[in-house]
C-alpha cells in the first residue's frame, strides 16, 4: 500500500517531533529525517554577533531566512551558549516576511509574532502555525551549516 504525506500530517509528524525535542532537551530527531535536504554554509562563528541577524536563503534560492545568535539558550540552539538558531523568513499566516526585532521575529503585515527560542512557536497575531525553525550544525572550523528545515515553508507543497 502506497501512502503520501499530506501536508498535515506532515505539520502533525513536524510538531509532535518538536514537542519531543522539547520534552527531552537532547532528542536527536526533531525534524522530518526521510527528506533530502542540503548543507548550505551560512556563516562562521566569528561573524555570528547577538542580535544581529545574517540573512540567507534555504533550502533553495527562493526560500530567504533569517539566523540570529540570541544571547540565552534555545530550543535547537548551536555553539557553546546554545544560542544560534536560525528560521524561514516567510510568516505562516500568509508569506509576508518576518524580521527579527527585540528577541523576536514579528510580520508586519497582521503582527503576528513567533519565539525564536522556542522552536518559533507563535503567541501572537494571526499565524496559527509555528515559524519553521531550520537546524544548524557547525564544523571544526566553526562554520555554520543549514541542514534541514523543520516545519513547512509557507506557500509549498514540500521544502525540497
Ligand atoms: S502574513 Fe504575517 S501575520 Fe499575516
Amino acid at each position: 500500500m502506497t501512502q503520501t504525506l499530506t501536508r498535515r500530517r506532515f505539520v502533525q509528524l513536524t510538531a509532535a517531533a518538536t514537542a519531543l525535542f522539547a520534552a527531552g532537551g537532547k532528542a536527536q530527531l526533531w525534524y522530518a529525517p526521510s527528506l533530502t535536504y542540503p548543507a548550505v554554509k551560512v556563516a562562521n562563528l566569528s561573524q555570528v554577533k547577538t542580535g544581529q541577524p545574517i540573512i540567507f536563503n534555504y533550502p533553495d534560492a527562493s526560500a530567504p531566512a533569517i539566523l540570529v545568535k540570541l544571547g540565552r539558550p534555545a530550543i535547537g540552539g548551536v555553539g557553546k551558549d546554545r544560542d544560534i538558531v536560525a528560521f524561514s523568513a516567510l510568516c505562516t499566516h500568509m508569506g509576508c516576511p518576518v524580521q527579527y526585532e527585540k528577541g523576536r521575529f514579528i510580520c508586519r503585515c497582521h503582527y503576528s509574532m513567533f519565539d525564536p527560542a522556542k522552536a518559533g512557536q507563535t503567541y501572537q497575531g494571526l499565524a496559527s502555525s509555528w515559524l519553521p525553525q531550520i537546524p544548524l550544525r557547525i564544523d571544526g572550523k566553526g562554520d555554520i551549516y543549514a541542514v534541514a528545515v523543520a516545519g513547512l515553508i509557507w506557500g509549498r507543497v514540500k521544502n525540497v
